[in-house]
């Protein structure tokens, strides 16, 4: 098991007018794999993600990673902890301006100071993701599609144990988007790289392999995909997410 979440409650606001954003989550996630996190807007998808990357502090609960308690760590641990432990994928992921594609990718590791074989690491990554063409490219030279697949490379460079993507294809085109997931379905499939994706689009949830809805701040269902295709399972999920729906979000 490499994450544990145990009654995760994150309340926002003031005690006289309390935000329940999380309400008691409690689910495993084992080494390599690939886990989608969907439910509609509000239902405390984003603030899940923010607590396990530790941008954010639970009100109650733990977060256990790879046998840390990582609610537990000090305000001056997180950035190393961060650092050390979590790639990170957003919707707008930042590039560098200033740097190349390839600098841009190399960051996590020039920050670090690791001693590895950079280049022939990069080199593989980025052959992986089919944008081994546009590597001095600058991000102003290339597509959001381009810039998503650099940020995941970034965010695997270091090997970390836990990708964490928020909403990854939601500013991507559908072409896009289905090169991206393809990605980080290689990447959980190759590189066994454990895969944490919150997204609203059923095609991209279709792509991985158990998917947890949220629903006001609790677990409301899961699906597994067992020997499914990704069809199979987008229909599932169409029709959880259109279970949710009718209940009067
Ligand atoms: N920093 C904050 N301060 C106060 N309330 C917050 C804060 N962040 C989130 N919330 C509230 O917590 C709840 C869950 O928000 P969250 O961002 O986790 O939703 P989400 O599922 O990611 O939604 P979306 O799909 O729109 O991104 C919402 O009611 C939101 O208004
Ligand atoms: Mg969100």
């Amino acid at each position: 098991m490499l994450l544990h979440v145990e009654n995760l409650r994150k309340i926002y606001g003031t005690k006289y007018n309390p935000t329940v954003a999380l309400d008691g989550i409690d689910f495993f996630v084992d080494e390599g794999e690939f886990v989608g996190i969907m439910g509609a807007s509000g239902s405390g998808k984003s603030t899940l993600l923010n607590c396990i990357s530790t941008i954010d502090m639970p009100s109650e609960g733990k977060i256990v990673l790879d046998g840390k308690d990582v609610s537990k760590l000090k305000d001056s641990e997180t950035a190393a902890f961060r650092r050390n432990n979590l790639g990170f994928i957003f919707q707008e992921s930042k590039l560098l301006d200033t740097l190349t594609v390839e600098e841009n990718i190399f960051l996590p590791l020039t920050i670090q100071r690791k001693q590895y074989d950079i280049h022939n690491k990069v080199k593989k990554i980025v052959e992986q993701l089919g944008i081994d063409d546009i590597l001095m490219k600058f991000p102003y030279e290339i597509s959001g599609g381009q810039k998503q697949r650099c940020a995941a490379a970034r965010a695997i460079i270091a090997n970390p144990k836990l990708i964490l993507a928020d909403e990854p294809t939601g500013a991507l085109d559908s072409a896009a988007a289905n090169s991206l997931m393809l990605t980080l379905e290689k990447l959980n499939k190759t590189n066994l790289s454990t895969i944490l994706l919150v997204t609203h689009d059923p095609i991209s949830a279709s792509f991985t392999n158990r998917v947890l809805f949220l629903k006001d701040g609790k677990i409301f269902h899961e699906i597994m995909k067992g020997e499914k295709n990704n069809i199979d399972f987008y229909n599932d999920i169409v029709n959880v997410l259109s279970f949710l729906g009718g209940r009067g979000n």
